[in-house]
């Protein structure tokens, strides 16, 4: 039986022990809050090498693929560590994500450089670090990377970004793919730009072509539209350029379970439809198979993560209970921002029955829409820790210092043992970039 840890809500490792705590990666999730403090993110291990374990699976039929983890999910140097260690390469989008993995050795022929407003500075990075591709977004940025490369005296491997046209059934903010998305280029002026990478074919390696069409989709549909696409585009180059690409990128975009009644394929499920669709349609057009990669960054990561938080204060306003904890959308900007829902559970008494009454799970911050969970009927009083589930992706990556908070420490967790992989940020951090003028100072 494979695994596939994006399809439920909890990390593979949750438990509870005979004192009713939760238990992640074999450490009791009470005595982490108090040596750690709240809110804390904990990852755990066992999730994702469960994740990368199923998504290797259903890529196994398939000659020579990678999977390439998206970094913006969740990155930092101990997470580019673990993903080298099990051959994953890795998708950066920016100076910061890419000077992350330099910081921790990842090799520079897995690397790839995404993102559609490449700086200069982010491109000469790229390069001097070697080996790095570059995922190309537009005609101006393709010149921009030639003109750097000849300038610094080095060749470089590029794949283009297409727009394949394909809208996915997700939040409008993370739609990709549809014909008048801000990523990539549009099919109609594909020709025109491989034309301009074959004239700096000096210094420009063309690899392939890569689509992403969006984020958190629960269904394989626009998956195969978006192959049928690019398998499409493939023929037609050959045609036109005699040029059989060797790679494909075909992106990432699966959705996880947040809560019970959400039902992403899995993992597995997902990886094994992208090698056989890309093999059938590959196969139909009578083209050579490609490398083929992959991009999954929610599903890798989304399900290994939970935050604990502390509950404050309560109070009964209007017929409803509200439950503040010590974090909110800081740490967890996914609510306010794509009314994303959560499951939420008492870390310290597991088993303590739902409360009856309407309860509302609130954040500390000074917005009303700091809601993390609205009807999250907790039987849970000031002391409590609770656990919100699901929060691996995009909530450290997303994380602010909004109301000037620290951003929580974030602990990765396997087999009795938490280590901190990031540290909690405190006052002096918050102040540590902040100058006074002269003419202010006392
Ligand atoms: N490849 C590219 C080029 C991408 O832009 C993305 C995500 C991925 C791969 C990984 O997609 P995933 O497998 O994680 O769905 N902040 C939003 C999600 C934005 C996703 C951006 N791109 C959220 O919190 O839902």
């Amino acid at each position: 039986m494979i695994v596939s840890p994006n399809t439920s809500v909890m990390p593979i490792s949750a438990s509870v022990n005979d004192a009713g705590h939760l238990v992640l990666g074999g450490c009791d999730t009470v005595k982490l809050a108090e040596e750690f403090g709240t809110p804390l993110y904990l990852i755990d291990e066992a999730t994702i090498v469960a994740s990368i374990a199923a998504c290797s699976a259903g890529l196994s039929s398939y000659r020579n693929s990678r999977i390439l983890y998206a970094g913006k999910a969740f990155l930092c140097t101990a997470m580019c560590r673990l993903i080298a260690k099990h051959g994953l390469g890795l998708d950066v989008v920016s100076e910061g994500e890419l000077y992350t993995a330099i910081q921790a050795d990842f090799p520079g022929q897995l690397l790839f450089l995404h993102g559609n407003n490449k700086s200069e500075r982010e491109i000469e990075m790229a390069l001097s670090y070697g080996q790095v591709r570059i995922v190309v977004d537009n005609s101006s940025e393709l010149e921009l990377i030639a003109a750097t490369a000849k300038r610094l005296g080095k060749t470089v491997s590029i794949m283009l970004r297409l727009i394949p046209g394909v809208t996915p059934d997700t939040h409008q903010h993370t739609q990709t793919g549809q014909s008048d998305s801000k990523f990539g280029i549009p099919l109609d002026e594909l020709d025109s730009m491989i034309e301009q990478a074959l004239r700096h074919k000096d210094v420009l390696k063309l690899l392939g072509l890569h689509a992403h069409i969006g984020s958190y989709i629960l269904d394989l549909k626009p998956f195969v539209e978006s192959v049928n696409v690019l398998a499409d585009t493939y023929a037609k180059v050959k045609d036109a350029f005699a040029l059989e690409l060797p790679d494909l990128d075909v992106g990432g975009g699966l959705g996880v379970a947040y809560t019970e009644d959400s039902k992403p394929i899995s993992l597995f499920e997902w990886a094994q439809a992208m090698a056989e669709h890309t093999t059938s349609a590959f196969g139909e057009r009578h083209l050579k198979l490609p490398n083929l990669f992959v991009e999954p960054g929610r599903s890798i990561v989304g399900t290994a993560g939970v935050t604990i938080y502390r509950v404050g204060h309560c109070k009964q306003v209007s017929g409803s209970r509200y439950i503040a904890v010590d974090g909110g959308m800081a740490d967890n900007p996914r609510p306010i921002t794509y009314q994303a829902r959560y499951t939420a559970a008492v870390a310290n008494r597991m088993h303590a029955p739902a409360c009856a009454q309407p309860t509302t799970l609130v954040g500390r911050f000074c917005e009303s829409g700091d809601i993390i969970v609205k009807d999250a009927n907790l039987s849970a009083d000031t002391g409590d820790l609770i656990a919100v589930f699901a929060t691996g992706a995009y909530h450290y990556s997303q994380a602010s210092n909004y109301n000037r908070t620290g951003r929580p420490a974030c602990l990765l967790v396997n087999n009795g043992v938490a280590e901190v992989i990031i540290e909690r940020e405190s006052n002096s951090d918050l102040t540590r970039l902040d100058r006074i003028p002269d003419r202010l100072k006392r």
